[in-house]
C-alpha cells in the first residue's frame, strides 16, 4: 500500500473530554486507500521543540465524505499541539503505514473487539469494515471512569458494546478481562489495542479458551518508517520495527 504525505485540513474539531481531542480531517484530492490497524504520522507544526511527527491510529474512514478520522489523546507537547489545530487549519500527514488487522474470511466467524483509552481508535475503523463486510462484531471497552469512555454512540452503530469502568460509573466494575461476557459467549477471533498489560491480559485469556487474538502494539514510534529503530519489539521472527512489520501482530508470533 502506498505511502502519501498530503496536508489534511481539519473539518471538525470536537473535545472528547479534557484529555483527548477527536479530528475529522479531509484534502481536496481523493484520499488513499486505508486498512484498519494502520496510522498516520502528523507532522507538528509551530511547536519548535518537538522535532518528530507523532504517531496516530486511524481511527475512522468515510470515502463518501472523503474523511479521515483522527483521535488525538494529550499526552505531551506535540499532541497538545496536534489537539490544538482549529477548523480550516492543516496538519501534514504521512499515511498509510504499517500492517493492517486480519479480516476472517468465514462471516459468520465472532469477533469481539476490546479497547481501552486511546486504544479504542483502531478499532472503531475496524468495526466499521468487518459490519459492512456482514460480520456483526462486538465491542468490550474499557476506561477509568465513564468520562473516559470515549465514541460509544459510534461503535453502538457498528455492533454491541459492552463496557467496564475501574470505578463502576458505567458497564460493569473492574478491568475488561473481568467481563462477564467473556465467561457467557465463546469468540473466534480478538483484537485488542489499548495499554500493553491490559493487552496480554486480554492475549492469556484468549490463549487460555483458545480464542484466536491479535494486537495493536503502541510502543514507542519516531521515524514510523523502519529507520531508527526505536519501536522494536522481540518476535517468534526475531526483533522486528513495529512500525513496519506492525503495529498489529498475531499474538503466537509474540513472545508473551
Ligand atoms: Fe523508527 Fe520504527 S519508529 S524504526
Amino acid at each position: 500500500m502506498n505511502k502519501t504525505i498530503l496536508d489534511l485540513e481539519v473539518k471538525h474539531r470536537e473535545e472528547l473530554n479534557a484529555n483527548y481531542v477527536l479530528l475529522v480531517t479531509t484534502h481536496k484530492s481523493k484520499l488513499p486507500p486505508m486498512l484498519p490497524g494502520q496510522f498516520a504520522q502528523l507532522r507538528v507544526d509551530n511547536e519548535p521543540k518537538v522535532m518528530l511527527r507523532r504517531p496516530i491510529s486511524i481511527n475512522y474512514v468515510d470515502y463518501d465524505k472523503n474523511e479521515v478520522w483522527f483521535l488525538i489523546q494529550k499526552v505531551g507537547k506535540g499532541t497538545e499541539k496536534l489537539a490544538e489545530v482549529k477548523v480550516g487549519g492543516t496538519i501534514n500527514t504521512l499515511f498509510p503505514l504499517g500492517s493492517t488487522f486480519t479480516i476472517p474470511q468465514d462471516t459468520s466467524e465472532s469477533l469481539l473487539l476490546v479497547g481501552g483509552g486511546v486504544g479504542v481508535a483502531p478499532l472503531l475503523f475496524l468495526g466499521a469494515v468487518l459490519k459492512k463486510q456482514g460480520f456483526k462484531p462486538a465491542f468490550l471497552l474499557g476506561a477509568r471512569t465513564d468520562k473516559d469512555l470515549l465514541q460509544i454512540n459510534d461503535f453502538k452503530k457498528f455492533g454491541r458494546v459492552f463496557t467496564t469502568t475501574e470505578d463502576g460509573s458505567e458497564g460493569e466494575k473492574g478491568f475488561v478481562t473481568h467481563h462477564s461476557v467473556f465467561k457467557e459467549e465463546t469468540f473466534d477471533k480478538v483484537y485488542t489495542c489499548g495499554p500493553r498489560p491490559m493487552m496480554e491480559a486480554v492475549a492469556t485469556l484468549a490463549k487460555e479458551k483458545g480464542f484466536d487474538c491479535e494486537v495493536s502494539l503502541e510502543n514507542m514510534m519516531a521515524c514510523g518508517i523502519g529507520a531508527c529503530l526505536c519501536c522494536v519489539e522481540e518476535t517468534t521472527k526475531g526483533n522486528v520495527c513495529t512500525c513496519t512489520e506492525g503495529p498489529v501482530f498475531n499474538t503466537k508470533e509474540l513472545l508473551w
